[in-house]
């Protein structure tokens, strides 16, 4: 494995977990508004998340590499409305969707990037 697909490897591990403790976030937020499905959902997301990591990890770690796990800072924990956080939480990932509302850019992702493995077979 070359060094700058290792390196961007370890890094995209930190936009899977990023995304996930985005959508826990939500997830807390719904229920704390009483959404059950919604925050379902959400957790479901979180999960899936979680799960593109350790797809990463286990590649890695089959591949002799070395895994470098990422610190992760605390996701926004509330929003002004369910409109509010209905708009943003549809439009993760969507190239359309003007770069100061992406997830990532409250998290300072780089604006336009996005997580590969989210979209990879659906
Ligand atoms: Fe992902």
């Amino acid at each position: 494995m070359t060094k700058d697909l290792l390196k961007g490897l370890n890094e995209h591990l930190k936009l899977e977990f990023r995304a996930s403790h985005e959508y826990l976030a939500m997830s807390i937020w719904l229920s704390e508004h009483d959404l059950p499905g919604f925050a379902t959902w959400m957790r479901k997301q979180s999960s899936d998340e979680l799960m593109h990591a350790q797809r990463i990890i286990d590649h890695l770690v089959e591949r002799d590499q070395k895994v470098a796990l990422p610190a992760v800072s605390a996701p926004p924990m509330s929003w002004k409305s369910i409109g509010e956080w209905t708009l943003l939480a549809f439009t993760i990932g969507s190239p359309r969707r003007p770069w100061k509302w992406r997830a990532g850019t409250l998290w300072g992702r780089r604006p336009g990037s996005r997580c590969i493995t989210c979209w990879a077979g659906r």
